[in-house]
């Protein structure tokens, strides 16, 4: 039998994570939150003095990574770095190595071991595409710039950070313009993707839509 997988993707600040962790939560399943290994290779890179276009140096970092996720905290080489891989510096540089194909190959299979019993919620940008295309439930989840700028901002004040909203918005406005543009795991709704635009939706709605939208494909393949 083959391991449940909902596999969730869209662009920064949407609220991807939250939402996949939750569902996560509610289903018992695993939760793999893809966008964390890239950001963890970035900042292994950036503390081995790798340039971050460097693909083979930055491969051989990911390839390498000495990463242990526990609950909500992540170590890498037995450091806590939870904090420091959620800089708006890192997700710049997440954004970087993860158009570089050589990264991809060394984290594809990483990722895959997360799908175990009794389910896995994946949250990234070719989940459903490349490492999960299997998934029986995927979900395009998406908000407006303004609606995710404005997160991304709170979400960085909350955690004491210094922000600006202006900068911030500008940030993801470039970001999401590499992950649409590039060659490799391109930012785009799946065509067997289901769209949820969370613009004027709270996470409890959004995380119930996906549990509803479960529960449809469950009873639809029992
Ligand atoms: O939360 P946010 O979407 O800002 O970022 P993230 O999910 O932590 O991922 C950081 C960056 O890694 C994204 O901008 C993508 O470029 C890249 N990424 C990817 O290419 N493939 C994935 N499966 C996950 C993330
Ligand atoms: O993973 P991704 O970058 O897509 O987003 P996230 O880190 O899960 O969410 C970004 C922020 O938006 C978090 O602080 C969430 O609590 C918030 N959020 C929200 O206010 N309303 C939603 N419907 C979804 C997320």
């Amino acid at each position: 039998m083959s391991i449940s997988v909902i596999a969730i993707d869209g662009p920064s600040a949407s609220g991807k994570g939250t939402v996949a962790q939750r569902v996560a939560s509610v289903l018992g399943f695993h939760y793999l939150d893809s966008g964390a290994l890239y950001r963890l290779t970035a900042l292994a890179a950036e503390k081995a003095g790798a340039d971050w276009a460097d693909e083979g140096a930055v491969a051989a970092v990911a390839e390498a990574l000495d990463v242990v996720f526990a609950g909500e905290a992540v170590t890498l080489g037995g450091e806590d770095v939870s904090l420091a891989i959620r800089s708006e510096h890192i997700g710049v540089g997440a954004s970087k190595v993860a158009a570089l194909p050589a990264v991809r190959t060394a984290l594809l299979q990483r990722q895959r071991d997360f799908a175990q019993a009794p389910g896995l919620v994946g949250d990234g940008r070719d989940m459903g595409e490349v490492i999960f295309p299997q998934a029986q439930l995927k979900v395009f989840l998406t908000a407006s710039a303004e609606a995710r700028a404005e997160r991304r901002y709170k979400q960085l004040l909350g955690r004491g950070e210094v922000a600006d909203l202006a900068a911030i918005t500008a940030d993801l406005a470039a970001r999401d313009e590499r992950d649409r543009q590039r060659p490799v795991a391109p930012l785009r709704q799946l065509p067997d993707a289901r769209l949820l635009d969370t613009t004027a939706m709270g996470i409890e709605e959004a995380v119930a839509t996906v549990l509803g939208w479960w529960q449809e494909q469950s009873q639809a393949t029992a």
